[in-house]
């Protein structure tokens, strides 16, 4: 199992605080929030690593983090976006890396409270497809919103004015190999990007999404409130 944190981006929605760093290198508590995903994986058991970062701050990455000793681990792969295509074009970069295997992704901006160990494990057994981790939130509309029936996501709405349900698809997606085969049929949404719901509602059509409510708090930190929302999460559970 392979694991890839998106931390791309530009993060415009935290101006200023992004305008002379990644969004993914501010701090959250006491860690640069890049640490949190990474240490997700980590726990989960997975070693082997590939960042996903662009802009103009790529080079701090490896200055922070190094081969990943502080995590662990012998050796961090790393590779670059360039401009703003989206998540699922990020993704896409990753192909050479996954190889064929399956994959766990994280959006390096998702901080949670407990380990997705039991989910991976789970996914790791499943013959083929894909397992999301949906989360109840009192925003659905600024997220992925899915559409249940019965057990059954049946559609995945982005950002839906009128949310089909209460909850989130959080950035924490797994996928089989065939998700680089989606992502070179998908053309451009609305805001001009790659988007990774595309790719999830391929696979619900071909009927091979599973999922599960995550386990414990989870937060993004795509705005100033989300972040604030993320520092006091780590802050209590220290
Ligand atoms: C992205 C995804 C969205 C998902 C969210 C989770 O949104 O597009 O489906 O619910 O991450 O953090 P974005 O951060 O690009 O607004």
């Amino acid at each position: 199992m392979k694991g890839i944190i998106l931390a791309g981006g530009l993060g415009k929605r935290l101006e200023p605080l992004t305008r002379i760093t990644n969004k993914h290198l501010l701090p959250v508590y006491s860690k640069p929030m890049i640490f949190y995903p990474i240490q997700t994986l980590v726990d989960a058991g997975i070693k082997d690593i590939l960042i996903v970062t662009g802009g103009n701050h790529a080079g701090e990455f490896l200055r922070l983090l190094g081969n990943g000793k502080e995590f662990g681990l012998k050796h961090i792969n790393y590779t670059y976006q360039k401009g703003e295509g989206g998540i699922a074009e990020a993704l896409g970069l990753a192909e050479h890396f996954v190889d064929k295997d399956k994959m766990v992704v994280i959006l390096g901006d998702n901080i949670i409270e407990k380990s997705i160990r039991q989910y991976v494990d789970d996914f790791a057994k499943q013959p083929k497809g894909a397992k999301i981790l949906l989360k109840e939130v009192e925003d659905p509309e600024r997220f992925g919103v899915p559409e249940l029936k019965g057990d059954k996501i049946i559609k995945i709405e982005e950002k839906p004015k009128k949310p089909k349900s209460r909850y989130a698809v959080t950035g924490i997606y797994m996928y089989d190999a065939r998700a680089f085969d989606i992502i070179k049929t998908l053309k451009p949404s609305g805001r001009g990007e790659l988007e990774i719901t595309d790719v999830n509602n391929d696979y619900i059509s071909h009927n091979e999404m599973t999922f599960a409510v995550l386990d414990g708090c989870w937060t993004d930190c795509g705005t100033h409130e989300s972040l604030l929302r993320a520092n006091n999460l780590i802050a209590g559970s220290g």
